[in-house]
Parts: C-alpha cells; structure tokens; sequence
C-alpha cells in the first residue's frame, strides 16, 4: 500500500507570527499527530514537548521531522525520572488529560506557547485499519488509544435507542432518531461490525441526500467523539494549562465541531472575565482561502487564542 501523504497542519502557515516563535521559545505541542505544528517551532529555534496519545501518530512524526531533532521519547506510564534539562524535543506517548501529572514527574518548565490541534490526524482516518472511513471496508475500530476499552461497534452493539439517539446528535445529526431505531432493529439479526455495514445504513435512512460532505460524516464523527472521549478530554485538559504556561504565554485551540469549540470559547471566556486570560484575537481565526484551496478538510477549522497576563 503506498504511505499515507503527511497531515496538512491547519493555520500551519501563521502559526510562528501569533506564537511569535524565536530561539528557546518553549513551545508545547498537545497533538503531535504528524508533527508540522512540532516541526514548525523547532525550526524556528524552539525547545519543544509533544504529547500524542497514539504509537502509530509518534513513529510518523518522528519519520517525518527532519533526523537532526531526534527526540527523547517518554511513555506515560513509564516515567521514574526527571527529564534533562537541556532538551531540544520531547515526546510523550500519553494522554493530553494528564499534562499537569506528567509535567511534576518529568520536572518540566513552564512553557511560552501551548497548542492543541483537536480530533483524528488526515493518517488516522484513512488508515485501512483504524475503522474511522465509511471510504473504505473495516471493522469499526475508531479507537485513537488501543488501551481503550470500547470500539464504535461495542457501542452500536449496546447502547438503546434514546442513547444512540443523544450520541448522533453529538455530530448534529438531522436523522439522529430514525437512524438510531432502524440500528436498534437490525443489529438483532445483524450485528453492525463494520463502515461499510454502517455507512449503507446511514445512506439508505437519507436516501443518499446528495450534498457537500457523506451522507455518513456525521455519524461517523458523534462515533469517534464518543469512542475517544473527546469532550470529556478537552473539559479536563484546559483547566490544567494555565499551571504550565508562563505570564504572557499563548494558549491555541483548533477545534473542528461547533460542539467542541463551544467548550473552548467558554472556558476562555470564563478564564477573561476572571482577570487570569486576555483576548488575542476579537473573533477565532478561520482558515485563508490560499489554505481551504488546499485543504478543504479544514473548512470547519477555528483556531482561538489567548494570552495569560496573570
Ligand atoms: C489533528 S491531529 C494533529 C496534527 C498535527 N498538529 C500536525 O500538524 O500534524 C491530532 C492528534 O492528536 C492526537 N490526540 C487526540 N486526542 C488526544 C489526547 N487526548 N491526548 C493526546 N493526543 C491526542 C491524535 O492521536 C492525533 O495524532
């Protein structure tokens, strides 16, 4: 098979001018994912902690950034000792919800700039293994970490018709409950195992309706949403972030849901109204027509920023 092309990193162009990137900027990158974000800043001169919670996403992005940063890797679960101080990259296979932990046991300084680039990587989509594609014929996998317990299909399997109901509507899902009662019905005498299986379906339920995305776009993402906790992940993360930015740094949230960017802006704004944060930009910044030319996946792109002044 020939190899997945590298992940088109959103608002990779401006991200040196809004994070102001310079020699020993130390930049923490929450989402490695093929590491152009990473890459970015140590282009630029930056020391640099990567964190991604998956193997296959940590092996790419070292294969990818240039060999003279080679760097040094941690497991979270497998941290005795402090980091060295000297660093030039760290990566960190781990979950972003126990940034704070890891940062006391590595003994990590605070950081300048922080950035989560949220959701699946362009590889973990259209990897034939990983169950996120209705493109393609696999079991429905969609876990980002294989140490989590339920796949999409245990949970097509299990939860009832008003759960899976609540779930689709997740990814804004207009046919959410017919969808939800035909599964129900026919996972009794055929269990739905894979894209293919659930794609059919979804089609079928909305008669194909042609449009700008997959009939099955959003059903498919609700399922990754839920399978991976992203929400919960994001409402325990940013909490965190403050305790490792430095005064005056600059934290940056790409989400790509109106639902997972509606937890970022108010958790920003609830951080601005308490004196602790301070608007970079009026608006968040959304993708240039030069960027959408070339990757129209990041349509739904919005990047927010702030600094911490206190
Ligand atoms: C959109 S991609 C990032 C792309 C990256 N900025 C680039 O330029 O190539 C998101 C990455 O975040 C990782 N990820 C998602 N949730 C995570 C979490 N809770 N903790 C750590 N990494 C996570 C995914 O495995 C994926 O590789």
């Amino acid at each position: 098979m020939t190899k997945i092309e590298r992940h088109f990193s959103a608002f990779k162009g401006e991200l040196k001018d809004l994070f102001g990137f310079k020699n020993d900027y130390t930049f923490l990158d929450l989402t490695l994912g093929d590491g152009g974000h990473t890459q970015e800043a140590l282009d630029a001169g930056c020391k640099v902690i990567s964190f991604d919670i998956d193997h296959e996403a940590i092996k790419r992005a070292v294969e990818f950034v240039p060999e003279k940063y080679s760097p040094l890797v941690f497991d979270s679960e497998l941290i005795s000792l402090p980091a060295p101080k000297d660093f030039s990259w760290i990566v960190i296979r781990g979950n972003f919800v126990k940034v704070g932990e890891i940062f006391k046991k590595l003994q990590l300084p605070k950081v300048d700039g922080i950035m989560a680039d949220l959701g699946p990587s362009q590889y973990q989509v259209l990897s034939p293994d990983r169950g996120f594609s209705f493109a393609i014929d696999e079991p429905l996998d969609m876990r980002l970490d294989k140490n989590l317990g339920v796949t999409a299909a245990d949970l097509l399997a299990v939860l009832n018709e008003g759960e899976l109901s609540e779930l689709f509507m997740l990814g804004d899902e207009p046919f959410a409950k017919p969808l939800a009662r035909i599964i129900v019905k026919q996972r009794q005498a055929n269990p739905i195992k894979t894209t293919k299986q659930l794609a059919d379906i979804v089609y079928k339920v909305k008669k194909g309706r042609p449009g700008k995305i997959h009939p099955a776009t959003q059903v498919f993402m609700a399922l990754r949403m839920v399978v991976n906790l992203e929400r919960e992940n994001i409402s325990l993360l940013l909490p965190q972030l403050q305790g490792i930015l430095k005064k005056d740094g600059l934290l940056g949230v790409i989400s790509f849901h109106s639902g997972e960017d509606k937890l970022v802006k108010e958790y920003l704004t609830s951080q601005i109204e308490a004196g602790l944060l301070a608007e970079v930009t009026k608006k968040p910044i959304v993708p240039s027509k030069s960027e959408l030319l070339i990757s129209p996946r990041t349509r739904s792109a919005k990047l927010r920023i702030a600094k911490k002044i206190n």
